[in-house]
């Protein structure tokens, strides 16, 4: 078995997947899955209107340990996974020494892993997993990038955000409307009853198909705010129509540079994952784009597109299926293996092309 876990952001995640039969068969990897649990710190950071990293790294510190343990249920691993960035440096260091801790009390393995190609590779826990090359667009709170996908471990950044992700782009005009944070969902959940036409708000860079960039988007809606809901009735009409607005300027943002890339590489599938994969107005529209190009949309469940261990249980046994022979010798000498030394450390910055 292999214990995964996830401590980036404010998601604490732990995942236990069955490795031999992973490594004996080609099969889905989320059909591996044994348990995976996960607690979400939602309600800690809402008072504060954002995440309070140092309030995170607490919060991973009291859970992981009862994550764990509610996991493994007395059972013990023969490999452990750890998410080693990007993401918060104090969160990832609780993970990471949790997992060496746990790697060289028991002599086993350790797997170190990068949070985006968790993102990337978390369609592959679908029953019916995309075919390769991909296009992969990964938004959440965090992150908002677009790669091609040829195979595992082989990326290409196509373009990624030059200020806001787009989740932050969601809760930063949410916030500016008074929602309550997080705002995405309430954004999206108050745009379906607006016009989504009836302002026009700008879609970031839209000549230039490696950028995506939310903070202009922001100053316009901070500014329609000002102008139209001064001393109006109606206002609820109003904020509808603009949540509806914003979310059509960050939809169609997304997906123009989307198109632009599918226009331009032959890919057989479309990915979409990370937290604001949530949308439904998103994947609506993404779904209408891969069908122009006669390709399959593949988007994981929300359990897998936010934060999450099996993503992460995903990246190391994709690993471990492409090194069996390697993986075979670390578990013989019953040490940390090579790859994932003692003084293995946390990687806040952490982008994909370094893997
Ligand atoms: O992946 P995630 O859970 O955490 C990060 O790694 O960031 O993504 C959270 C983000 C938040 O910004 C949240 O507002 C956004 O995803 N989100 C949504 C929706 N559900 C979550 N944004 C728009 N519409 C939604 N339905
Ligand atoms: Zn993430």
């Amino acid at each position: 078995m292999l214990l995964a876990i996830e401590t980036s952001c404010d998601e604490t995640a732990v995942c236990l997947m069955d490795l031999k039969a992973a490594l004996q068969s080609e099969a889905s990897l989320g059909s591996f899955l044994l348990e995976e649990t996960i607690s979400s710190q939602v309600k800690t950071h809402m008072p504060y209107g954002g995440i309070v990293p140092e309030l995170a790294s607490r919060e991973h510190l009291r859970n992981l340990p009862l994550l764990v343990a509610e996991v493994l249920r007395g059972r013990e691993p023969q490999a452990i996974a750890v998410t080693q960035g990007p993401g918060l440096k104090g969160c990832l260091l609780v993970g990471l020494s949790f997992a060496k801790a746990f790697a060289l009390g028991r002599g086993i393995p350790l797997i170190p892993v990068n949070h985006l190609e968790g993102h990337l590779l978390s369609a592959e826990l679908l029953e019916e997993p995309p075919a390769y090359p991909a296009l992969a667009l990964i938004v959440s709170g965090g992150h908002t990038f677009l790669a091609l996908v040829r195979s595992f471990r082989d990326y290409e950044i196509l373009a990624n955000t030059r200020d806001d992700a787009a989740g932050e782009a969601f809760d930063k005009t949410a916030t500016l409307l008074g929602l309550p944070y997080p705002g995405g969902p309430s954004l999206s959940r108050l745009a379906r009853k607006g016009d989504r036409l009836r302002y026009s708000f700008p879609r970031g860079m839209p000549a230039d198909p490696k950028s995506f960039s939310f903070s202009g988007l922001k100053t316009a809606v901070a500014r329609t705010i000002r102008e139209e809901l001064q001393g109006r009735d109606r206002r609820q009409e109003v904020v509808a129509n603009l949540a509806a607005s914003t979310e059509e300027a960050i939809v169609g943002a997304l997906l123009d540079k989307t198109r632009l890339a599918l226009e331009q590489y032959r890919v057989k599938s479309l990915i979409l994952a990370g937290g604001v994969a949530a949308n439904l107005y998103l994947r609506e529209q993404a779904h209408l784009l891969a069908k122009s190009f006669n390709i399959g949309l593949f988007v994981p469940p929300p359990k897998w597109c936010t934060d999450n261990a099996a993503m992460i249980a995903a990246v190391a046994v994709s690993e471990i299926r492409r090194n069996k022979d390697r993986f075979g010798a670390w578990s013989a000498t019953k040490s940390l293996g090579p790859d994932a030394p003692f003084d293995l450390g946390p990687r806040p910055r952490f982008p994909i092309h370094e893997l």
